[in-house]
C-alpha cells in the first residue's frame, strides 16, 4: 500500500498512511496564510516546530484522558493521526479579549473573560467561515445538539488543562481554535492541531507568542516559534 495524497491544506497535507487503513500521516507546511488565504507566505522551519509543539501538546492531552485523534510523531515535519471524518467546524475558546472579538464588540485586547467564551465559525472556505451559534449548527446538520453539548464541554475541559501547563511555563493562553472529528466508530474525538497558528499567547510582558507576530508584521514568526517550543519542553 503506498501513500496517496488525500487532502491539501493550508498548513498541513494529508497522506494515508501505508501501516493502517484507520490512520492518516500529516505533514506539517512551512506555509503561513491570513485572511482566508489572500495573504501567503512560505516561513521556512515553521512547518517542523508546529509539528513538535502540536506533538507535545496532544501526547499531554492523551495523557490526560482527551479522547484525541494523535497517535504518534512520525519525523520533524510527519505526525500519524485516526483518520477522522472532520467536523466543519472551528470551535474557539477566549479567556480574554483580542482578535475578532475585540473588533466585534468594540473591546480593547486585554481584558479577561472570566467564564471563558465557546464559539463556533461555520468551516467554509467561500463563505468565510461565518460566526454561527448552536442553533445554526443543528439546523446545517453539522452536529446535534447532543453533540455539541459534548463538544463545548471537552473545550471547556480542555481549557483547564491548556491554560495550567502554558501559566507554568509563563504564557497566557489568550483564545485559540479547536476541530473536532468523528472516528470510524462515529466518536466525536479532537482533531487537527494545536500551535500557535491557531492560539494566541502572550508572554510576561504581553509580547505575542503567536501567529498575531506575522498577522501584524511584529517581527519573525520563527524565532518566536521556537521559544514557545523550548519553553513547553520545560513541563
Ligand atoms: P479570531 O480572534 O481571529 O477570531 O481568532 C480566535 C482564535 O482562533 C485565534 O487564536 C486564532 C484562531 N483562529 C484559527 O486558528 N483559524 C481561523 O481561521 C480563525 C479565524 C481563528
Amino acid at each position: 500500500m503506498s501513500r496517496e495524497l488525500i487532502y491539501s491544506g493550508k498548513a498541513k497535507d494529508i497522506y494515508s498512511s501505508e501501516e493502517d487503513e484507520n490512520l492518516i500521516v500529516s505533514v506539517y507546511k512551512d506555509q503561513a496564510t491570513m485572511l482566508n488565504g489572500a495573504r501567503k507566505e512560505t516561513i521556512e522551519g515553521k512547518g517542523v516546530l508546529n509539528n513538535q509543539i502540536s506533538s507535545l501538546i496532544f501526547e499531554k492531552l492523551n495523557a490526560a484522558g482527551v479522547a484525541t485523534h494523535f497517535v504518534r510523531q512520525l519525523s520533524d515535519t510527519e505526525q500519524l493521526n485516526k483518520k477522522v471524518d472532520i467536523i466543519p467546524l472551528e470551535v474557539v475558546l477566549r479567556n480574554v479579549v483580542a482578535g475578532s472579538f475585540a473588533k466585534r464588540f468594540g473591546i480593547e485586547e486585554g481584558l479577561p473573560i472570566e467564564k471563558p467564551i465557546v464559539e463556533f465559525y461555520y468551516k467554509k472556505d467561500e463563505l468565510d467561515d461565518p460566526f454561527i451559534n448552536d442553533e445554526h449548527v443543528a439546523f446545517l446538520g453539522i452536529a446535534t445538539d447532543e453533540e455539541i453539548a459534548y463538544i463545548k464541554a471537552e473545550t471547556r475541559r480542555i481549557n483547564e488543562l491548556l491554560k495550567e501547563w502554558f501559566a507554568q511555563v509563563g504564557l497566557q493562553l489568550i483564545d485559540y481554535k479547536l476541530e473536532f472529528g468523528r472516528d470510524k466508530d462515529g466518536k466525536i474525538i479532537l482533531a487537527d492541531e494545536f500551535s500557535p497558528d491557531n492560539s494566541r499567547l502572550w508572554d510576561a510582558q504581553g509580547n505575542h507568542m503567536d501567529k498575531d507576530v506575522f498577522r501584524r508584521n511584529l517581527g519573525s514568526l520563527t524565532d518566536v516559534y521556537k521559544v514557545v517550543l523550548e519553553k513547553l519542553k520545560e513541563l
